[in-house]
């Protein structure tokens, strides 16, 4: 059980961060011209934060994360540009226990492919923190953005900075043995995924101010914030099957090797150390954690079902509308996708699945904070 701590703090930290920002959701007075520029660039910030995310899970999916050994957050940024400096990075690669262990042997021009994936998702991280700050100081400068909004978006480049560090931790944990820890995967996941869902909400809250305000009194605002929580923990236990590489153990639907409820979770011995050290021999952690996230799949299913059908008559806001039709299309597409990934994992993770099916959960909580946002707004209409 030595993962529960980190399970705790990370969910601690996004859902504090979350409510808080989803809770005083107004964004103070600004021009229509401010609106719409500061709206443009938060808009450009989720779609990059989108597009690292499929990179991070491109660098996972071809084992590439810990070919780079080192960290240097601003020499870092030049890449090897000679056979002495190609030569000098793969040596110290060399050293690590991952080369030796399922590497031994590769060639450089294998190694440059690896590096190129790790060098890429650190180059798009630091562009992001260049296209975050630089319009930043620009907007403060001209005065378009109050104390409120000041706050939120410190928040947004702190948060942002603290996933490069977490980055960093977890390479540097993963260095001293084969692969990186699945727990800290995870928790590199959920933090990225949750600055995802706060920009979507601030950019909505830019474009649209007088939708922003909360009300949580109604039962169908608690069933959607009760789908967005059940959401990151769905995708928190997805880091770790994807970490444990626990897809392999079970690539069979809808049962699991035949089982419904698969035997091992009783006749193995129960144990989490899968979860913070990579294990192969950790069985019983791969069928539980491939069968929690089998699990709660069906039931975020169900409960955006139920939330559908509760919640389709309330409004004819078409906003609202859009997102609500096209909730549960996007949760069925994302458990056929989980699904064809399982299917697939036949001695070796599908890449192209793997990184759809994450893609697939990025969407899920775009259209998720979509509709908790415009479902907010019917609330205060209904109440006023
Ligand atoms: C419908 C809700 C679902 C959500 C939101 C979800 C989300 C996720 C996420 C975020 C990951 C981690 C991706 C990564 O790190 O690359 C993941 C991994 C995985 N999920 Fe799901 N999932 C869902 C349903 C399912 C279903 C129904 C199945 C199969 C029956 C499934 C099978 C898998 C497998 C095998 C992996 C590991 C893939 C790998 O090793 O990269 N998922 N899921």
């Amino acid at each position: 059980m030595k993962a529960v701590p980190y399970f705790g703090t990370a969910f601690l930290f996004v859902f504090h961060s979350l409510i808080i920002t989803f809770a005083h959701s107004q964004i103070g007075i600004m021009s229509p011209l401010a609106r719409k520029v500061v709206g443009s660039w938060l808009l450009i910030g989720c779609v990059m934060v989108f597009f690292q995310v499929i990179v991070g899970g491109v660098t996972r999916l071809t084992e590439s994360g810990l070919s780079i050994t080192q960290w240097k957050p601003l020499k870092g940024i030049v890449p090897p540009l000679n056979e002495t400096e190609w030569n000098a990075e793969f040596e110290l690669y060399k050293q690590k226990v991952q080369y030796k262990t399922i590497n031994e042997g590769m060639e450089l021009s294998e190694f440059k492919w690896i590096f190129f994936w790790e060098y890429f998702h650190r180059f798009w991280a630091r562009f992001m923190g260049f296209v975050f700050i630089i319009p930043f100081a620009f907007f403060v400068l001209k005065g378009w953005i109050d104390k409120n909004f000041f706050r939120k978006i410190g928040v947004l480049l702190l948060w942002g900075g603290l996933i490069g560090v977490y980055g960093w931790i977890m390479v540097k944990i993963g260095l001293t043995g084969m692969f990186v820890p699945p727990v800290h995967l995870s928790i590199h996941l959920i933090l990225a995924l949750s600055l995802f869902a706060y920009l979507i909400y601030m950019t909505l809250s830019v474009y649209k101010p007088n939708y922003s305000i909360v009300n949580c009194q109604s039962s169908i605002v608690n069933l959607a914030y009760a789908i967005l929580i059940l959401l990151f923990l769905q995708i928190f236990l997805g880091g770790i099957v994807s970490g444990m590489k626990a897809g392999l153990a079970y690539p069979t639907w809808p049962d699991m090797n035949g089982e419904i409820i698969p035997s091992a979770l009783f006749t193995e011995k129960a144990t989490t150390v899968g979860f913070v050290n990579y294990n192969a021999q950790d069985f019983w952690g791969r069928t539980f954690i491939q069968f929690a996230h089998r699990f709660t799949a069906y039931t975020l299913v169900i409960l955006v079902a139920v939330f559908f059908f509760k919640s389709r008559d309330i409004t004819s806001d078409k906003y609202f509308k859009l997102g609500l039709n096209l909730f549960p299309v996007i949760v069925l597409l994302q458990a056929v996708i989980g699904i064809l990934t399982v299917l697939n994992c036949l001695g070796k993770i599908p890449v192209f699945y793997g990184v759809l099916h994450q893609a697939g959960a990025m969407l899920l909580i775009a259209v998720t904070v979509f509709v908790i946002f415009h479902l907010q707004s019917k609330v205060e209409k209904t109440n006023s």
